[in-house]
Parts: structure tokens; sequence; C-alpha cells
């Protein structure tokens, strides 16, 4: 699996762990983090810091693999400041990936690519056939890794899926830095008794999945007979607006919370709801955590964790992207 010490990546480790299963872990660290696999790392669970860049040294692993999960990637806010290497590990490192897969005979390839492939809503909920037209780097690098993954099943007939998770959170989510999310922010934020603060007027909206439904659906995609060729999306299929998130968290957490507005993202969407009817019909997948529960079960992890918010909030990075000057 690439990406495996990620925030997804190691939730999907942890389900395929708890089943028995053998995993080899791709993934250089460079927003992941050992300790989000510490404790399964063992005879079942190896992990590899080799970059997915550097595909001769991957070929060496492929031919004992029998999926390979492809989530290592770097993300949104990463491609405001460097669209250039954003590409090479999303796209390009991508198609080389797909072809030493093919070439060792790996049984499977299962590509996560993202719901920022659509950019924003024209209507909702979005079924898979909702045009894409991404509003970022990072967005189109992830349809030209989820194109290529497609190409490779028609051209080929090379058994790929493309699962396009919508935003996901949960334990070992980010707060901090360009990776940082709008949830762990909030209640972070909400605990530590600061502002939360909103870009733009707050009425953007968006469809947020629990970790563990998003790595169920994602295991699910590698392993069911009809999927090869099959582009899939992974949601709650709930829309809600990021200003009555704020209330939400504030209300589970049981705290009162101001809300400050800063200035909107550059290429932010402006909504985003799932349609899940063909990973139901497909996957049997059925989103379980609802977001009150899964605010609380993240409540909960932070809690785990015995680090002051206060404290946790010193990686985190407000306004976390910049936008370079052209060269
Ligand atoms: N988190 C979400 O809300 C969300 C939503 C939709 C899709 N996704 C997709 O799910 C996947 C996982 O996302 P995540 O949120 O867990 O992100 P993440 O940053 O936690 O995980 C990505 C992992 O890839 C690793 N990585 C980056 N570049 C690498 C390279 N060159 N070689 C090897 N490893 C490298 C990082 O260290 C990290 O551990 C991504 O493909 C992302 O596009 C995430």
């Amino acid at each position: 699996m690439t990406g495996g010490a990620g925030f997804i990546g190691s939730e999907l480790v942890r389900q395929l762990h708890a089943r028995g299963d053998r995993v080899v872990i791709v993934d250089t660290l460079v927003n992941g983090r050992r300790e989000n696999v510490d404790d399964i790392l063992g005879d079942r669970v190896a992990l590899d810091t080799t970059d997915i860049r550097d595909t001769g040294r991957l070929a060496a692993i492929l031919p004992r693999v029998r999926i390979v999960f492809h989530l290592a990637c770097l993300g949104v806010r990463h491609s405001i400041h460097a669209p250039q290497e954003n590409h090479e590990v999303n796209a390009t490192a991508t198609l080389r990936l797909l072809e030493v897969c093919r070439a060792a005979g790996v049984p499977r390839f299962v590509y996560v690519s993202s719901s920022e492939v659509y950019g924003t809503a024209r209507w909702v909920p979005m079924t898979e056939d909702h045009p894409t037209s991404p509003c970022t780097v990072y967005g189109a690098s992830k349809l030209a890794g989820e194109s290529y993954t497609r190409a490779y099943y028609r051209t080929y007939g090379y058994p790929t899926v493309v699962v396009r998770p919508f935003n996901t959170y949960g334990p070992r989510s980010h707060h901090e830095g360009d990776s940082g999310e709008v949830i762990p922010k909030f209640l972070l934020r909400t605990l530590a008794g600061r502002p939360l603060i909103v870009f733009g007027d707050g009425s953007q909206t968006r469809d947020f999945t629990y970790v563990s439904d998003t790595a169920g659906g994602i295991l699910k995609a590698g392993e069911h007979d009809r999927t090869p060729g099959e582009t899939i999306n992974l949601g709650s299929g709930a829309e809600i607006a990021i200003n009555d998130l704020a209330a939400t968290i504030a209300r589970v957490a049981g705290r009162p919370v101001t809300v400050e507005h800063d200035v909107m993202r550059p290429g932010d969407i402006l909504r985003l709801c799932a349609d899940v009817t063909r990973a139901a019909g497909l996957l049997d997948y059925r989103p379980r955590v609802t977001l009150e529960d899964g605010v609380r079960r993240l409540m909960a992890w932070y809690t785990s964790l015995a680090v002051d918010p206060d404290t946790l909030l010193e990686d985190e990075v407000v306004r976390n992207w910049t936008v370079p000057q052209p060269q």
C-alpha cells in the first residue's frame, strides 16, 4: 500500500491487519507518521520508506503483492505553492506505478482519487457521471492519476479500479501545516477555546465521511469481483455548510465557539455532495458513522493522546497555503 502511514492509509492498514492480512507500506513519511502504524509493525506489517517516484526499487516488492492500494500523494494546499512536484507525485508517479504493477502481474490496482476532481458541484447529489472540472492543480493531478488508471483497464485490460473519497475525518487526521483539514482544526480550536477561522463566507458545503467508512469502502473496492474498470464515489451522501459544521462541533464538544471569517482560499470548491448508489450496489457500502458520532470519536481520540490542544495547535498554520509569485 502506498501512503499507508498517512491518515486514511493507516486506517486501511489497521483494517487489513485486523483481518490477519500482510501489508507492505510504502511511504516516505513526508506527511505520514511512523506513530500512525508503529503499534502494528511486525511480522505482518512492514514499512518501506521508498519514494513512489523510485519505481525501480518498488518493482522488487511487487511480485509478492495481491492488491496495490495506491494512496500516496501530496495534498491540495501543497499544490498551490508547488504545482510541479504535486503533479510529479500524484500524476506522473501514478502512471509509472501502473506500468510496474502491470509488468509484475499484480492482480489488482486500486487508485484512491478524490472528490476534488469534480470541482464545484453543478447539481447534487453527484453521481460518478457528474462532469469533472477541478479547481486546483491537486484536483487536476488526481484526475490525471485516475484517468491513467482507467486507461490501463481499457487499453491493456489491467484490472484497475478508481475510488473517489469525499472529505474524510477521524483519528490521525491532519491539523498541522499545509495538510491541516477543517474538522481537526475546528475541533482542536474549540477544545482550546480559540475562535474557529472560516475561509470565505462559510456557505461552501462538503460531504464528510468518517475514516473507518472511507477505508472500508477502499478495501472492498480492492476485493470485489465486479469492480475492475469502475469509478466509485465514497461519501456519506449528506451535505453540510462550513458554518453549520462549526455549530455542530461546538454542540458536540459542549463548548461555546466564536467564528471569524478570513479570505476565501484560492481554488476553493463551493459545493460537494456524493451520490453513493454505485458504491452501495457494487460494494454493499453503507457509511455507518454520523457526523456527530464521528466528531465525538475524534474528540475521544484527542483525549486519549493526553496532549493539551494548545500544544497540538503549535503545529497549526491558520492560513495554510501560499500563492507564489510566477517564476
Ligand atoms: N483526507 C481526505 O479528506 C481525502 C479525501 C479524498 C481523497 N483523499 C485521498 O486519499 C489518499 C490519502 O489521503 P490522506 O488524507 O490520508 O493523506 P496523507 O497525506 O495523510 O497520506 C498520504 C501519504 O502519502 C505519503 N507520500 C507523499 N508523497 C510520497 C511519495 N513521493 N512517496 C511515498 N509516499 C508519499 C505521505 O507521507 C502520506 O503518508 C490520497 O490519495 C488523497 O488524495 C483524501
